[in-house]
């Protein structure tokens, strides 16, 4: 199987910055010195879509990613967004299961499944998020249940169809919280991910993906975390809103 893993750096905006500073923020990212071996994938709010994929267009290390799709491909779903609307900007990514949408939003996997599969049948990949909260960390059952996450969500397609897939590991009580899982916590996660993967498709199927790790990724904790085996990269919110941090996490492999 061609090896697709890659090292990615993925900034999350989330629901910040308004039109003019997002396309400010994006253009200062597209004419930083950015490492040219590291995919850089940014997370924009919807209305920035359109203009993000064009400002990045010609870029091969630079794509955009949308956080959110609906889960029916059309149809009477006022204020929703589909995967063929975004395929049609030139979206290449999409994020999809993170743990704000899982709470707030109650996705549970089997909406995650369908959204990943409209993903898929337009073209694009999906962003997988998985992880624990902190319960779960303490009762030492976040392997078990990432597991489960990662099953649930992915296991009904074959391994064709989600070769180019990103997922993306994040325990939920290292989000926003300043407290980042120890380079160790996310390696033996990471690991026990490829083993899942491997065991329902293939040691090779799991080799080839990438993982990212995201949880409070900054500026001077992305270099050991990027440098254990089993992480390629991360999924990066609050750091990605600042040009100098984000470059940096870019440049961090
Ligand atoms: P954070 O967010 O880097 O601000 O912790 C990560 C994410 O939610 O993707």
């Amino acid at each position: 199987m061609k090896k697709r893993r890659q090292n990615i750096a993925a900034g999350n905006w989330k629901m910040n910055m308004n039109y003019d500073d997002g396309l400010k923020l994006l253009e200062e990212i597209v004419d930083s010195k950015r490492a040219e071996n590291v995919m850089t994938v940014i997370g924009t709010p919807f209305i920035h879509l359109d203009a993000a994929v064009n400002l990045t267009k010609g870029y091969a290390n630079i794509s955009i990613a949308a956080q959110n799709v609906h889960h029916e491909m059309s149809g009477a779903f006022t204020g929703e967004v589909s995967a063929g609307m975004l395929a049609s900007l030139g979206v290449k990514y999409v994020i999809i299961g993170h743990s704000e949408r899982r709470e707030y939003q109650g996705e549970d996997s089997a909406l995650i499944a369908r959204k990943i599969e409209l993903v898929l049948s337009n073209n694009m990949i999906p962003i997988f998020c998985c992880g624990e909260v902190l319960e779960i960390r303490k009762a030492g059952n976040h392997v078990a249940h990432v597991s489960r996450q990662v099953e649930e969500a992915l296991f009904g397609f074959d391994a064709e169809s989600i070769k180019d897939i990103v997922i993306a590991y994040e325990p939920v009580w290292a989000i926003g919280t300043g407290e980042t899982a120890s380079p160790e916590q996310a390696q033996e996660m990471h690991l026990a991910i490829r083993r899942v993967l491997a065991d329902r498709y293939s040691e090779a199927f799991a080799e080839s993906i990438s993982i990212l790790y995201g949880g409070s990724v900054k500026a001077d904790n992305a270099r050991e975390i990027f440098a254990k085996k089993d992480v390629d990269g991360g999924l990066v919110g609050g750091a990605s809103l600042k040009l100098n941090d984000f470059v940096s996490i870019i440049n961090s492999f």
